[in-house]
């Protein structure tokens, strides 16, 4: 085989020997030139590198890996820009028999999740692992035991393979969710900023002013119980499983829900409170099972009316008046109860009566999932914002969301 010779290599010397030659004569500006003839071919190299690796990571799409361990839901989830590709969710069974969730339980379980539901995820969005720009990873509010399984992994896989990491603060997700798109071509309107979120799941209740995807403050929030603690709670007290909220739901739709009178709070500002009414119901049932040991069963479906009732009126009496004193129109809606079918039906209701524009997430982006976690993770990812390993989670919200 006849070898080509590289024609630069004899050059080299060519250039050193005119380049003394020109030394010895002085010619300043030869001098210059064959410098620059020297050097010239390695920098045009090393631009073009350089360019060639921008122009690469500009046209590779950004793939977020999501992932939410924040209670009892192992979470995984892929996003490509704004477009989910996968969203799996491993949901815990082992607290039913409880009653609530077992802090303790619920870490060891996700511990046994989180790599077959990492990697089903991954497999579902038909994706390498190596095209995953950063992982994005619920930092807290949450338990601490289940955030920390989340976190670890995150940190292990994201230097495994070599790309940023991303914290997620879950409530963030919650309202993100609203950005979410399934379909690349036919993509959904999305709330305008400044919207107002009512978040209510089973560890919050809040009123959020959004003023951008990361520029989120909290203008009210329960000072004991959130909403679905007081569904799920009052369901234990009719024996109902765990978690009650889904459940008191369905068999409110047989009900009266004008039958029975509960307690409403009196809180100041745009706070919730839930626990009066949580008490309220414990008495009402305790004083009336002593007369009748049948009354649950016989009233079951007027109960749940009647409590799911009060539970919307109290929410959505507290987000019309900051509607109207913020002046803000677009509304949205987020976390797992708004799941409720007399909330969203309510949250249609007035949207008509006060003119507002109204955003539900569907069904499958309510309750915990890493979808929300994968979207804001892209949001961030955009403005660099990229968090260390030393990172640590955290149980509790403040009043900026970050
Ligand atoms: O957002 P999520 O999945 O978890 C938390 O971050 O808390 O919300 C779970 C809560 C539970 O309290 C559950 O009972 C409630 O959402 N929930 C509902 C419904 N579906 C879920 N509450 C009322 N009606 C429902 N249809």
């Amino acid at each position: 085989m006849v070898k080509k010779t590289i024609n630069t290599i004899p050059v080299i010397p060519n250039i050193l020997n005119n380049f003394l030659i020109s030394k010895n004569k002085f010619h300043k500006n030869t001098y210059f030139l064959q410098i620059k003839a020297l050097i010239l071919p390695f920098i045009t190299i090393f631009v073009s590198n350089r360019l060639q690796n921008e122009r690469n990571k500009m046209s590779k799409p950004t793939i977020i890996l999501g992932i939410e361990s924040s209670c009892d839901d192992t979470s995984a989830a892929v996003i490509k820009e704004d477009v989910i590709l996968s969203n799996v969710i491993a949901s815990q069974k082992v607290h039913e028999k409880y009653g609530g969730v077992v802090p303790e339980l619920a870490s060891r379980a996700h511990q046994q999740n989180i790599i077959p539901v990492v990697d089903q995820a991954i497999k579902e969005a038909n994706i390498k692992q190596e095209e995953i720009s950063a992982i994005a990873y619920t930092r807290g509010p949450g338990l601490l035991g289940s955030l920390l399984v989340g976190t670890s992994f995150a940190k292990g896989f994201s230097q495994a393979l070599d790309i940023p990491l991303l914290d997620i603060n879950h409530l963030q997700g919650h309202i993100l969710a609203h950005f979410i798109q399934q379909d690349e071509t036919k993509k959904t309107a999305t709330p305008q900023f400044p919207f107002l979120c009512l978040l209510v799941s089973g560890g919050n209740s809040l009123i959020i002013l959004v003023k951008d995807y990361l520029e989120m403050e909290v203008i009210g929030q329960t000072i004991d119980d959130a909403a679905g603690e007081a569904f799920d709670k009052c369901a234990k007290v009719m024996g109902l499983p765990y978690p009650g909220g889904p459940h008191i739901d369905k068999l409110a739709k047989k009900g009266d829900s004008t039958k029975f009178k509960l307690s409403k709070p009196q809180v100041d500002n745009y706070n919730y409170s839930f626990s009066g009414l949580k008490t309220s119901f414990l008495y009402l049932v305790r004083d009336e099972v002593k007369k009748n040991p049948n009354f649950i069963e016989e009233n079951k479906a007027d109960l749940c009316a009647s409590l799911q009732q009060t539970v919307v009126d109290i929410l959505m009496k507290k987000l019309i008046k900051v509607a109207k004193e913020l002046k803000i129109k677009e509304v949205a809606l987020a976390g797992g109860v708004s799941a409720n079918s007399a909330l969203r039906q309510a949250f249609l209701d007035l949207s008509k009566k006060y003119g507002w524009k109204t955003y539900i997430p569907p069904f499958s982006f309510t309750t915990d999932n890493a979808a929300m976690i994968a979207i804001t993770g892209y949001y961030k990812y955009l403005n660099k914002e990229f968090s260390p390993l030393t990172d640590t989670p955290y149980s509790r919200v403040n009043n900026v969301l970050k």
